[in-house]
């Protein structure tokens, strides 16, 4: 009864890279049954994009001409995998949720990610997929830029080592090679490019939560957001 006439709000989870915030958004999303988009996803496939269609230079810098002449050609899409439980991203129809993960992606994401008309058509399907509430995004500008007036706003962070540990076990895990001190890098410079960028700069929302996840297991994470998630939507139902 309480759940039925429960208002299905909208939730902005941002913060730095490899914080866990893709884990937390994912989980809460599972729990209390809310859609899930992971933005950084959408960037990615930008990415990969530009490195499949020669739209890298020799020097790693973008060819932004051509890929704006081409950005009708975008289109990503989720859908759930059935065995992870996890929404997959695809890229034209084809499931690149393996090939956005790479280093060779997280290297040439920051750059894409700061052009202008990139951020307008991502922001534009990120608006239109979140029209109707129960959605849960995380990213760097979503309590920001993208939903302004989410009812929930969390920013993330942890130390810089410990994202980078975290990100490196998570390439090892999955057969890649890695080097800490290159994913340690990347993060680093991947912050400084996010934090600095003219459009849409990852920055704390005046009226987000913040969590320091530092120190915290996966456990007890998604115990506290759940925990801000049910103060909110209790006081809509009373
Ligand atoms: O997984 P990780 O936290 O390292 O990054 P991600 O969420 O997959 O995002 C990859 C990159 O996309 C970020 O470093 C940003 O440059 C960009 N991004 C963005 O500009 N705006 C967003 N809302 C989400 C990601």
């Amino acid at each position: 009864m309480k759940d039925s006439c429960m208002k299905r709000i909208t939730i902005a989870i941002d913060g730095h890279s490899s914080c866990g915030k893709s884990t937390m958004a994912k989980d809460l999303a599972r729990e209390i049954g809310y859609i899930y988009i992971d933005s950084g996803a959408m960037y990615r496939c930008c990415t990969l994009f530009c490195i499949e269609q020669g739209l890298v230079r020799a020097d790693g810098s973008i060819d932004a001409e051509g890929l704006e002449a081409r950005m009708g050609e975008i289109h990503v899409s989720f859908r759930l995998n059935a065995e992870t439980g996890r929404p997959d991203a695809y890229l034209n129809g084809v499931n690149v949720e393996q090939r956005i993960r790479t280093m060779e992606v997280s290297s040439h994401v920051s750059p894409v990610a700061a052009l202008p008309f990139v951020r307008a058509a991502m922001t534009a399907q990120q608006q239109a997929m979140g029209r109707e509430g129960g959605i849960v995004m995380d990213g760097r500008d979503i309590g920001t830029a993208v939903f302004p007036d989410a009812e929930l706003k969390i920013f993330v962070t942890a130390s810089d080592e410990i994202r980078a540990q975290r990100r490196y076990d998570e390439l090892i895990g999955k057969g890649e090679a890695a080097d800490f001190d290159e994913v340690l890098a990347n993060l680093r410079e991947r912050d400084r490019i996010d934090s600095t960028r003219a459009v849409a700069p990852l920055r704390q929302a005046e009226d987000a939560l913040v969590l320091d996840n530092s120190h915290l297991t996966i456990a007890e994470q998604k115990q506290w957001l759940l925990e801000q998630y049910h103060r909110l939507t209790d006081e809509y139902v009373h």
